[in-house]
């Protein structure tokens, strides 16, 4: 059986380096890069630790707008799947990347697996949620990460071709925190190329999402608000906020927040393991921090992950200096749960994709 999968994120090749260990155990993979995130720290180190295979194309298509990135994908993955005609398209996640396989796959008529199908935040002004929504109307099997996921795609009419199977990133991160342990390994390289001191204690930040670093102000108020803690917070700065972050953190003074280069998946899960608390906007380290039992707020206006929100373990806040403080010092309950499965969904994704191949 012949499987094509396409990646082209950074949390996409996480989940991808679990699943097409097992996948290429008894089946054959072609793996398509479309070329999303393309800097050495956005990509290939992941594709080295992870020990990813060597993708058989990379598509170079980046940047642009929405559109502009989808459409030029729909056009290169339409003609690497008459290419290569595979059983199955094996898609995961939000991104344009996804979508754009879905679209291609389901116009030559080659079903689609979507991983990670059905979280719905209940907004279209959200670019992700577009994708989430195209790809799952298109695709012939829905694999959820959580029972919320599931119930989101039965009030879209998706039934029968949706399965709990837990979610690979919960794989990824207990396989890869055991090969970590307590080695740092990676040097932190901060946005002018020096090498940063990891403190004894810090906490552990991303932001990158439009909403909150696609402007000055309310990353202002989100670095102004870590600025006052007691401890130091390590920022990886994803590449498209690099400049805004260096000017807003050198005009506000903001000392305290140690901005770096986005370092590699392993060193990303030694800081989820090692930090004080976890701020973030995104979708993966506000699970990670679940898996870690860290407290967590996630700046957002919308809940992503319903089920790490139980008890206040994971806390929406506002793009507001004061909220984030507000929620930072409320009392958490640090437990983990079953939620995400038990550490082996990528084996119960395989073989569900073999059961469709099966019945088609
Ligand atoms: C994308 C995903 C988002 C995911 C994130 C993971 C969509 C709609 N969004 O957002 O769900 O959370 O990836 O990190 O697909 N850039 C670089 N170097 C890179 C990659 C990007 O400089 O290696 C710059 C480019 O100028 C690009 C911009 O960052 O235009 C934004 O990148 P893009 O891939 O469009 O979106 P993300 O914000 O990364
Ligand atoms: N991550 C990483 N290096 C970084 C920042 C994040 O390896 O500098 C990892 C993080 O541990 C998480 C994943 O990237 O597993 C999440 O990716 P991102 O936040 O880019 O996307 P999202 O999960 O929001 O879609």
């Amino acid at each position: 059986m012949k499987i094509l999968t396409v990646v082209g994120a950074r949390p996409q090749f996480i989940k991808a380096a679990v699943v097409s260990r097992e996948l290429r155990k008894k089946h054959t993979e072609v793996l398509v890069h479309t070329g999303q995130h393309y800097d050495y720290n956005m990509s290939d180190i992941f594709f080295e630790e992870l020990d990813i295979p060597k993708p058989d194309y990379n598509l170079g298509i980046s940047g642009g707008s929405h559109g502009q990135m989808t459409g030029q994908m729909l056009i290169k993955i339409e003609e690497v799947l008459q290419a290569e005609k595979p059983d199955i398209v094996l898609l995961y996640g939000d991104t344009n990347s996804t979508m754009a396989g879905a679209l291609a796959a389901v116009k030559l008529q080659i079903p689609a697996v979507h991983v990670e199908s059905g979280n719905r935040l209940g907004t279209k002004t959200n670019p992700e949620e577009v994708n989430r929504i195209v790809t799952d109307h298109v695709s012939s099997l829905h694999l959820c990460c959580t029972e919320s996921a599931k119930r989101f795609l039965e009030k879209e009419g998706i039934c029968d071709s949706a399965f709990v199977v837990g979610d690979p990133m919960y794989d990824a991160f207990l396989y890869y925190s055991e090969k970590v342990g307590d080695e740092q390994g990676e040097q932190l390289i901060d946005l002018y190329g020096n090498e940063l001191t990891l403190p004894d204690h810090y906490y552990y930040m991303t932001c990158h999402r439009e909403e909150n670093a696609g402007s000055d102000e309310p990353l202002i108020e989100i670095l102004g608000a870590m600025n006052t803690l007691d401890y130091a917070t390590i920022y990886p700065v994803h590449p498209r906020n690099t400049e805004r972050v260096k000017r807003i953190v050198k005009e506000y003074g903001f000392t305290k927040i140690l901005c770096c280069k986005p370092v590699g998946y392993l060193m990303s899960v030694y800081l989820v393991n090692h930090c004080e608390k976890i701020v973030t906007d995104s979708g993966g380290l506000q699970r990670e921090a679940f898996f870690a039992k860290k407290q967590c707020v996630t700046v957002f206006d919308y809940v992503v992950w319903p089920e790490t929100m139980k008890d206040n373990r994971n806390q929406l806040a506002k793009h507001e200096k004061t909220d984030i403080l507000a929620k930072l010092s409320k009392e958490q309950i640090l437990k983990s749960d079953n939620s995400f499965g038990d550490g082996f969904s990528y084996k119960k994704i395989v073989n569900k994709i073999m059961e469709l191949k099966r019945s088609n």
